[in-house]
Protein backbone atom coordinates (compact mmCIF):
# COMPACT_ATOMS: atom_id res chain seq x y z
CA UNK A 1 0.00 0.00 0.00
CA UNK A 2 1.32 3.50 -0.89
CA UNK A 3 1.52 5.71 1.96
CA UNK A 4 0.48 9.21 2.06
CA UNK A 5 2.09 10.86 4.80
CA UNK A 6 5.30 13.23 4.88
CA UNK A 7 8.52 12.06 6.71
CA UNK A 8 7.48 15.03 8.92
CA UNK A 9 4.33 13.62 9.36
CA UNK A 10 5.31 10.41 9.85
CA UNK A 11 8.05 11.33 12.50
CA UNK A 12 4.92 13.22 14.80
CA UNK A 13 3.27 9.86 14.65
CA UNK A 14 3.74 7.07 17.75
CA UNK A 15 2.36 3.42 17.27
CA UNK A 16 -0.96 2.71 18.13
CA UNK A 17 -0.13 0.00 20.43
CA UNK A 18 1.85 2.18 22.84
CA UNK A 19 0.41 5.72 21.68
CA UNK A 20 -2.71 5.06 22.61
CA UNK A 21 -4.81 2.99 25.86
CA UNK A 22 -5.68 -0.57 24.84
CA UNK A 23 -9.05 -0.63 25.61
CA UNK A 24 -11.76 -2.97 24.27
CA UNK A 25 -13.13 -0.02 21.90
CA UNK A 26 -10.63 2.31 20.68
CA UNK A 27 -11.02 5.98 22.08
CA UNK A 28 -9.02 7.64 19.34
CA UNK A 29 -8.40 7.60 15.70
CA UNK A 30 -5.14 6.03 15.00
CA UNK A 31 -3.93 6.11 10.77
CA UNK A 32 -3.75 3.44 8.41
CA UNK A 33 -0.92 5.51 6.90
CA UNK A 34 -2.92 7.00 4.62
CA UNK A 35 -4.02 10.43 6.41
CA UNK A 36 -3.13 12.12 9.72
CA UNK A 37 -5.28 11.24 12.39
CA UNK A 38 -7.13 13.89 14.50
CA UNK A 39 -5.91 14.17 18.22
CA UNK A 40 -8.31 12.46 20.71
CA UNK A 41 -11.37 14.48 21.19
CA UNK A 42 -12.53 15.49 24.80
CA UNK A 43 -15.28 13.35 24.83
CA UNK A 44 -13.13 10.49 23.25
CA UNK A 45 -11.03 11.35 26.47
CA UNK A 46 -14.19 11.03 28.91
CA UNK A 47 -14.72 7.53 27.37
CA UNK A 48 -11.46 6.78 27.87
CA UNK A 49 -11.50 8.03 31.53
CA UNK A 50 -14.59 5.88 32.09
CA UNK A 51 -13.62 2.39 30.84
CA UNK A 52 -10.52 2.89 33.17
CA UNK A 53 -12.48 3.84 36.02
CA UNK A 54 -15.15 1.17 35.52
CA UNK A 55 -11.94 -1.35 34.12
CA UNK A 56 -9.83 -0.59 37.83
CA UNK A 57 -13.18 -1.31 39.99
CA UNK A 58 -14.49 -4.18 38.52
CA UNK A 59 -11.35 -6.31 38.07
CA UNK A 60 -10.58 -5.42 41.79
CA UNK A 61 -14.00 -6.57 43.03
CA UNK A 62 -13.30 -10.02 40.77
CA UNK A 63 -10.12 -10.26 41.83
CA UNK A 64 -8.17 -9.87 38.08
CA UNK A 65 -6.22 -7.45 36.69
CA UNK A 66 -7.81 -4.77 34.61
CA UNK A 67 -6.42 -6.00 31.65
CA UNK A 68 -8.05 -9.92 32.23
CA UNK A 69 -11.00 -7.95 32.94
CA UNK A 70 -11.07 -5.93 29.49
CA UNK A 71 -10.53 -9.44 27.74
CA UNK A 72 -13.66 -10.86 28.94
CA UNK A 73 -17.56 -10.25 27.43
CA UNK A 74 -17.78 -8.20 30.08
CA UNK A 75 -14.93 -6.22 29.45
CA UNK A 76 -16.57 -5.14 26.04
CA UNK A 77 -20.02 -4.39 27.55
CA UNK A 78 -18.23 -2.51 30.25
CA UNK A 79 -16.54 0.12 26.93
CA UNK A 80 -20.26 -0.34 25.50
CA UNK A 81 -21.59 1.22 28.76
CA UNK A 82 -18.91 3.98 28.82
CA UNK A 83 -19.45 5.16 25.88
CA UNK A 84 -23.49 5.18 25.80
CA UNK A 85 -22.12 7.44 29.61
CA UNK A 86 -20.95 10.05 27.28
CA UNK A 87 -22.59 9.32 23.70
CA UNK A 88 -26.40 9.94 24.02
CA UNK A 89 -26.81 9.19 20.04
CA UNK A 90 -27.99 5.10 20.44
CA UNK A 91 -30.36 6.38 23.05
CA UNK A 92 -32.12 9.56 21.05
CA UNK A 93 -31.68 7.36 18.03
CA UNK A 94 -34.01 4.47 19.10
CA UNK A 95 -36.26 6.68 20.16
CA UNK A 96 -36.65 9.13 17.51
CA UNK A 97 -36.90 5.88 15.13
CA UNK A 98 -37.83 2.66 16.78
CA UNK A 99 -35.89 -0.41 16.29
CA UNK A 100 -34.70 -2.69 13.03
CA UNK A 101 -35.68 -5.83 12.71
CA UNK A 102 -33.89 -8.49 14.26
CA UNK A 103 -33.52 -12.26 12.49
CA UNK A 104 -32.97 -14.91 14.97
CA UNK A 105 -32.26 -18.72 13.55
CA UNK A 106 -34.69 -17.46 10.64
CA UNK A 107 -37.15 -15.93 12.99
CA UNK A 108 -37.78 -12.37 12.51
CA UNK A 109 -38.46 -11.02 16.13
CA UNK A 110 -41.69 -10.78 17.06
CA UNK A 111 -41.72 -7.41 18.75
CA UNK A 112 -40.26 -3.72 17.83
CA UNK A 113 -39.28 -0.55 19.21
CA UNK A 114 -41.88 1.62 17.59
CA UNK A 115 -40.45 5.27 16.47
CA UNK A 116 -41.62 8.16 18.26
CA UNK A 117 -40.33 10.84 15.55
CA UNK A 118 -43.90 12.02 14.79
CA UNK A 119 -45.49 12.24 18.03
CA UNK A 120 -43.04 13.97 19.97
CA UNK A 121 -40.28 17.05 19.25
CA UNK A 122 -37.18 17.65 20.15
CA UNK A 123 -37.98 19.28 23.72
CA UNK A 124 -39.91 15.81 24.10
CA UNK A 125 -37.75 13.72 23.57
CA UNK A 126 -34.66 15.39 25.12
CA UNK A 127 -36.60 15.52 28.14
CA UNK A 128 -37.67 11.68 27.99
CA UNK A 129 -34.29 10.47 27.04
CA UNK A 130 -32.31 12.91 29.98
CA UNK A 131 -35.04 11.36 32.14
CA UNK A 132 -34.03 7.61 31.60
CA UNK A 133 -30.27 9.03 31.48
CA UNK A 134 -30.83 10.36 35.04
CA UNK A 135 -33.25 7.79 36.34
CA UNK A 136 -32.98 4.28 38.29
CA UNK A 137 -29.60 5.21 39.34
CA UNK A 138 -27.91 6.40 36.03
CA UNK A 139 -26.23 9.71 36.40
CA UNK A 140 -25.45 10.52 32.70
CA UNK A 141 -25.52 14.01 31.58
CA UNK A 142 -29.03 15.65 30.39
CA UNK A 143 -29.66 16.07 26.66
CA UNK A 144 -30.60 19.21 24.67
CA UNK A 145 -33.48 19.60 22.18
CA UNK A 146 -30.42 20.71 20.32
CA UNK A 147 -28.84 17.46 20.54
CA UNK A 148 -32.18 15.70 19.49
CA UNK A 149 -32.63 18.13 16.17
CA UNK A 150 -29.36 16.98 14.84
CA UNK A 151 -30.11 13.34 14.41
CA UNK A 152 -33.22 14.00 13.94
CA UNK A 153 -31.96 15.15 10.64
CA UNK A 154 -29.25 13.19 9.86
CA UNK A 155 -31.84 10.00 10.28
CA UNK A 156 -34.55 11.56 8.28
CA UNK A 157 -36.04 8.66 6.64
CA UNK A 158 -37.71 10.68 3.65
CA UNK A 159 -34.35 12.17 2.97
CA UNK A 160 -32.40 9.12 3.14
CA UNK A 161 -35.47 7.77 0.64
CA UNK A 162 -34.37 10.69 -1.63
CA UNK A 163 -30.42 10.28 -1.06
CA UNK A 164 -31.13 6.86 -2.39
CA UNK A 165 -33.31 7.77 -5.72
CA UNK A 166 -30.38 10.25 -6.73
CA UNK A 167 -27.69 7.66 -5.95
CA UNK A 168 -29.80 5.35 -8.68
CA UNK A 169 -29.78 8.12 -11.60
C1 LIG B 1 -41.09 7.25 24.80
C2 LIG B 1 -41.25 5.97 25.16
C3 LIG B 1 -40.19 4.91 24.96
C4 LIG B 1 -38.84 5.02 25.13
C5 LIG B 1 -38.03 6.23 25.60
C6 LIG B 1 -38.27 3.72 24.81
C7 LIG B 1 -36.92 3.42 24.86
C8 LIG B 1 -36.37 2.20 24.50
C9 LIG B 1 -34.97 1.87 24.57
C10 LIG B 1 -33.87 2.80 25.07
C11 LIG B 1 -34.81 0.60 24.11
C12 LIG B 1 -33.51 -0.19 23.99
C13 LIG B 1 -33.28 -0.97 25.25
C14 LIG B 1 -31.99 -1.77 25.20
O1 LIG B 1 -31.51 -2.16 24.12
O2 LIG B 1 -31.43 -2.00 26.27
C15 LIG B 1 -36.13 0.11 23.76
C16 LIG B 1 -36.37 -1.15 23.23
C17 LIG B 1 -37.63 -1.62 22.90
N1 LIG B 1 -38.81 -0.96 23.03
FE1 LIG B 1 -39.05 0.96 23.67
N2 LIG B 1 -39.29 2.86 24.44
C18 LIG B 1 -40.48 3.54 24.50
C19 LIG B 1 -41.73 3.05 24.20
C20 LIG B 1 -41.99 1.79 23.70
C21 LIG B 1 -43.32 1.29 23.35
C22 LIG B 1 -44.61 2.10 23.49
C23 LIG B 1 -43.15 0.02 22.88
C24 LIG B 1 -44.17 -0.99 22.41
C25 LIG B 1 -45.30 -0.65 21.84
C26 LIG B 1 -41.74 -0.29 22.93
C27 LIG B 1 -41.17 -1.48 22.55
C28 LIG B 1 -39.84 -1.78 22.59
C29 LIG B 1 -39.27 -3.05 22.15
C30 LIG B 1 -40.03 -4.25 21.60
C31 LIG B 1 -37.88 -2.95 22.34
C32 LIG B 1 -36.80 -4.00 22.01
C33 LIG B 1 -36.33 -3.73 20.62
C34 LIG B 1 -35.16 -4.57 20.15
O3 LIG B 1 -34.38 -5.06 20.97
O4 LIG B 1 -35.02 -4.74 18.93
N3 LIG B 1 -41.06 0.81 23.42
N4 LIG B 1 -37.05 1.09 24.00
Amino acid sequence: MTGFLTPKEKRKLKPAETGSFAAPIPTQVVSSDEYFPEPQTSMQRAVEAHIRQFGADTAAKLGISRRAFFATAAGMAAAFLAMNKVYPISLINITLNGSSPVVVQGTPDAYRMIPFREELNDGQLAEVVSFIRTSWGNKAAAVSPRQVGKIRDKTDPVRYYELDLLRMR
